[in-house]
């Protein structure tokens, strides 16, 4: 059965007034939150399943059910991919996704401790996919939007290509001015591709809604 999506609704008109004021702050901000004791065993686990790997490494943040995970697994073979995502629900249900691939690992952890972790132990990643976080439309969430957080800067000091998709343009835009903040250009465009990577991507193209793609180098 196909699933219908419901386009994008926001009481914002552009870029959020805010935007600026909130980013140069989180970029300046230095986290003193406890780490989550399940992501920090999440992340060990990552850790003994990489070993002494010092080649490409991939995160794949907020996989959902880690469909995109095999993809880019698939993708990169000579590349370790991990995914995460915070829902047991969604994290569990990989079992109907999973591959006999052997360079992937999709662990259920809170992404803004698992990129802590990874910048705490100066790991670098090669590629770094965002895909469809949630939008969180309304202006007075602006907060809640990834760039807007402290793990833009995290996400920074990981480096490698990064790459986010959404169904929001103006979430791509504001993606790409909050890097502007931090002196890193972008390039945004509207993303096709005959084949989707993940559920949401699979549902908001059977709704006949269109995808925006953010790439940077950081
Ligand atoms: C709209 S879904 C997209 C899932 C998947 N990327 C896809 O395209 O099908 C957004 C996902 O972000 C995850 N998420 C939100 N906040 C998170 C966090 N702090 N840490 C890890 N995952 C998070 C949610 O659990 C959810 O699975």
């Amino acid at each position: 059965m196909q699933q219908q999506s419901r386009t994008i609704s926001t009481n914002q008109t552009g870029i959020h007034q805010n935007l600026h004021k909130v980013v140069t702050r989180q970029l300046a901000s230095v986290s003193q939150k406890p780490l989550s004791e399940h992501t920090e065993q999440a992340y060990q686990e990552a850790i003994n399943w990489l070993g002494d790997w010092k080649g490409e490494l991939i995160l794949d943040s907020c996989c959902g059910v880690g469909e995109s995970t095999v993809n880019i697994a698939q993708a990169h073979p000579n590349a370790r991919v991990i995914g995460i995502d915070k829902s047991a629900l969604r994290t569990d249900k990989h079992q109907a996704y999973a591959s006999t691939l052997q360079n992937y690992l999709v662990l259920r952890a809170d992404l803004n401790d698992f990129l802590r972790l990874l910048v705490l132990n100066k790991r670098k990643l090669t590629k770094h996919y965002l895909l469809y976080p949630n939008p969180y439309p309304k202006s007075a969430h602006l907060q809640r939007r990834w760039y807007a957080t402290s793990a833009l800067k995290d996400m920074v000091n990981l480096g490698g290509i990064l790459e986010v998709r959404s169904n929001w343009q103006l979430y791509i835009q504001e993606f790409s001015a909050a890097l502007a903040i931090a002196n890193i250009n972008s390039q945004c465009a509207i993303y096709e591709n005959d084949q989707p990577i993940t559920p949401f991507e699979r549902k908001y193209w059977q709704s006949g809604q269109s995808s925006w793609q953010l790439l940077a180098n950081l």
